[in-house]
């Protein structure tokens, strides 16, 4: 797998040109912002000011991600976002995030491996099936699948004697429809495990704890087999079998539409995964470490993060850009549409960041990956999309840019980026969590190796000492 990343890579040497140019822009632009040096961790109790929201509020400390809001500066155990992006893999960098350092090429071959064996999820995509997938939230389809792969791939719900599942995925596996279709698009879905189906093998001696490092990489290559399989059930079409032969970037592709993905579209697929991957202690993040923090286990803890990505102030906002950009109409439209929104005090989709007061680098590379694919296709609503999006930017940057450091973030880009490649809008929040699951998983890793439970307090300004009132005096 490696050789394939690097002749893929050397392929793609024009998308890795745009991320250096990409870097020296952001380095041109930044490099003379005076910020203060990171701080030095203090030992706890530690003073902090904190603001609603938990605005301010240090959490924990952390080897994991680095986000410099002043300078646009994002980080992955000490390595730039840009360098990542240029030379790296979603697979190298998951390894990162896990492990703290960059894998050698033997840990890499073995962890790609790894990965590969856990994207098979039969028999959570069988009972998925069974839902009505069509009609639900994709997020909550997603966290239902990693609820369901919890029942797959664990024994924390037989030890204390609770349902046996073995039995349920039998029975209700037959109920799916098993048409032997041809190999490609048509591909029939999952074959059972044959061995299981004879009762060859114990289901329960598979099983593993929903807490092992296992649990991290079944999710990390589960979210992404889950959620292209939603996103065909979602067409009325069957999951594909994942492929062994293919990148986790084209894997995931491959899973969603049928087709093997060209290099380009590739790379522009993992460098995506690669910008998604972590971000500090954003609400998704926080909310995984949260309930794995009262020793629950990684993959509810996961399904909280994929809850809290949900919410359209988190996650979301890339596909709120597409259907904004789409009701601008085009570039001419903008300046009239941008002075109706500042005049209702109307957020611009796309813009705007707790943290980054300066462009978010994120922003800075699927910006150029965006002209890149939009210069390659021949659609005329993509173009138009995109130098819609180009004139808004160019407004916004001019007044809020100015006035209140309002910036392009990761979501303004990322929705045409993902639009050409194929992917449908309501798929595009179930792919942030397909990438950001490596962060998740990696926090509540480090978070539980000095776990103390998240317990914040609230001041109370409610009434004291009220007498009790019967019903009939009231
Ligand atoms: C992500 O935390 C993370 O790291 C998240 C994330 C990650 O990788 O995990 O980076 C992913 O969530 C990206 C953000 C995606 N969301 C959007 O694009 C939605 C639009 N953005 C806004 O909702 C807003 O910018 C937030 C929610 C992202 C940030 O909110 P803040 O920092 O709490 O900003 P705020 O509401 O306090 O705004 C400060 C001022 C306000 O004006 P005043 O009241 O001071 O006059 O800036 C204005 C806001 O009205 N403002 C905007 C704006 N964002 C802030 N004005 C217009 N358009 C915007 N987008």
């Amino acid at each position: 797998m490696r050789d394939n990343i690097k002749k893929r890579n050397d392929k793609t040497k024009t998308i890795t040109k745009l991320i250096l140019e990409a870097k020296q822009l952001a380095h041109a632009e930044t490099d003379n912002i005076n910020d203060a040096p990171i701080a030095k961790f203090p030992q706890w109790p530690i003073n902090c000011v904190v603001g609603p929201g938990l605005e301010g509020a240090i959490a924990c400390e952390s080897k994991i991600g680095y986000v410099n809001g002043a300078k646009g500066l994002l980080i992955y155990r000490g390595y730039d976002i840009f360098d990542l992006c240029a030379y790296s893999s979603y697979e190298e960098v998951s390894y990162l995030l896990l492990y703290g350092k960059l894998p050698t090429a033997n840990q890499l071959d073995k962890f790609s491996k790894k990965l590969i064996s856990c994207r098979k999820v039969s028999d959570t995509i069988r009972l998925l099936f069974g839902f009505p997938i069509g009609k639900m939230n994709p997020m909550a389809a997603l966290r239902l699948g990693t609820t369901l792969m919890r029942c797959e791939f664990t024994s924390d719900d037989l030890a204390s004697g609770k349902v046996d599942i073995s039995g349920i995925i039998h029975t209700d596996a037959d109920s799916i429809p098993m048409e032997t279709l041809p190999i490609g698009e048509q591909h029939a879905i999952y074959e059972f495990h044959q061995e299981l189906k004879k009762g060859k093998i114990d289901k329960k001696t598979l099983l593993e704890s929903a807490n092992s490092e296992v649990a991290c990489h079944r999710l990390i290559a589960g979210c992404a087999s889950l959620t292209a399989s939603i996103s065909r059930m979602r067409q009325d079409k069957f999951p594909l079998e994942p492929r062994e032969d293919l990148s986790h970037a084209a894997n995931f592709l491959y899973m969603m539409t049928g087709k093997v993905p060209t290099a380009e579209q590739e790379r522009i697929m993992d460098v995506s995964l690669i910008l998604h991957a972590d971000h500090g202690m954003n609400a998704s993040t926080f909310a995984s470490m949260v309930v794995a923090s009262t020793l629950s286990d990684i993959y509810l803890s996961v399904g909280s993060g994929i809850a809290a990505l949900n919410g359209p102030l988190h996650g979301g906002a890339n596909e709120q850009v597409i259907n904004m950009l789409k009701s601008i109409g085009s570039p001419d439209n903008v300046k009239k549409w941008y002075e109706r929104a500042c005049s209702k005090k109307q957020k611009v989709m796309g813009f705007g960041h707790r943290v980054y007061k300066a462009y978010d680098p994120r922003a800075r590379i699927l910006g150029p990956l965006a002209n890149y694919l939009v210069s390659k296709s021949d659609s005329d609503e993509v173009k138009n999309l995109f130098k819609t999006a180009k004139v808004l930017e160019k407004e916004v940057l001019e007044t809020l840019g100015k006035e209140k450091k309002i910036f392009p973030n990761v979501d303004f880009y990322s929705g045409i980026v993902y639009h050409v490649l194929g992917i449908s809008p309501e798929i595009f929040t179930p792919l942030f969590a397909v990438s950001r699951v490596a962060g998740w998983t990696a926090r509540i890793i480090e978070y539980l190796k000095n776990n103390r439970i998240f317990r914040p307090r609230a001041i109370y300004s409610g009434p004291l000492d009220k007498n009790y009132v019967n019903i009939e005096d009231r």
